[in-house]
């Protein structure tokens, strides 16, 4: 018995019979905690979007159920067809727009960008807070190449729909300490009450290599991150895409449009 334990035969079935069992239980596993990871990632992005809300303060830590209980008081999300910025029947609950923006079907070629975009979904998502039975701001995806990553996050615009509210960065591979101070609390306000478009509705904002002046005197201008030009370019070319022709701004155009009626 141990003489047949010693053939080169064995060792090599006993390795493969191992290698089998461990596959199986990591595939296994892997199947398994899918949408526990998929429910995770929602959770986590809804966190995001009642964060840039102003819904809760920065740095704050709610469960599952105060999140999603925040996210249905004052979260009222519509699908738009990003062209024309109209509103289309498709549930805003189900609707993936990163999925969309990967579909031949559901997407098309976006134009060159320095933000690194490669397709535009045909669709967008746009995430209304509504307070008292008015829309208080407008929560917008925003997506684009940094250094190493693509950034993705949103942007918050106040009800008038050009004065920015906040920013965040759910998911992005930049370097802590360099770009990844894109989640810096600190530099995340220096966003709030900048403008976004000027007067005429153009997209103004913009990052800049050094510090911006207080919104009041400065209002298109936020400093940039030292020691990551790179990452902040790509953060204010993505956020100028999306605030663009080929981003939200027809949305917004008729938005304001409604408004002033
Ligand atoms: C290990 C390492 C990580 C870096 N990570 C980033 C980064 O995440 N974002 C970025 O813009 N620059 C990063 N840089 C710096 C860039 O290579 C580049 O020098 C920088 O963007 C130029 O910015 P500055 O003109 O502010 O120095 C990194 C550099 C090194 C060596």
């Amino acid at each position: 018995m141990s003489q047949q334990r010693n053939t080169t035969l064995y060792t090599i079935g006993f390795t493969a019979a191992v290698c089998v069992v461990c596959s199986l239980i990591v595939s296994t596993t892997a199947v398994s905690l899918k949408p526990r990871q998929a429910s995770n990632a929602l959770l986590d992005r809804q966190k995001n979007i009642i964060q840039v809300a102003g819904l809760i303060e920065p740095g704050t830590d709610p469960d599952r159920e105060a999140i999603q209980h925040l996210f249905d008081q004052y979260m009222d999300p519509v699908v738009i067809e990003l062209a024309t910025g109209t509103e289309v029947d498709i549930d805003a609950l189900t609707f993936d727009q990163t999925e969309a923006a990967r579909d031949p079907a559901r997407s098309r070629d976006a134009p060159p960008n320095p933000a690194g975009v490669k397709r535009v979904p045909i669709h967008g998502i746009v995430y209304r807070v509504v307070k008292d039975g008015t829309i208080d701001k407008l929560i917008l995806p925003i997506e684009g190449k940094g250094l190493w990553s693509t950034l993705y996050g949103f942007i918050a615009l106040d009800g008038d729909a050009r004065t920015i509210r906040g920013i965040t960065f759910y998911q992005h591979g930049e370097t802590p300490g360099l770009g990844g101070e894109v989640d810096n609390p600190g530099w995340k306000a220096r966003w709030k009450a900048r403008k976004a478009f000027d007067e005429r509705g153009n997209v103004t904002i913009e990052v800049l290599k050094k510090e911006a002046g207080p919104p009041e005197d400065d209002p298109y201008h936020v400093d940039g991150l030292s020691g990551a030009t790179i990452t902040s370019r790509g953060v204010s070319a993505l956020v100028r895409f999306w605030l663009g022709d080929n981003g939200y701004k027809p949305y917004i155009e008729r938005y304001n449009a409604s408004r002033s009626q």
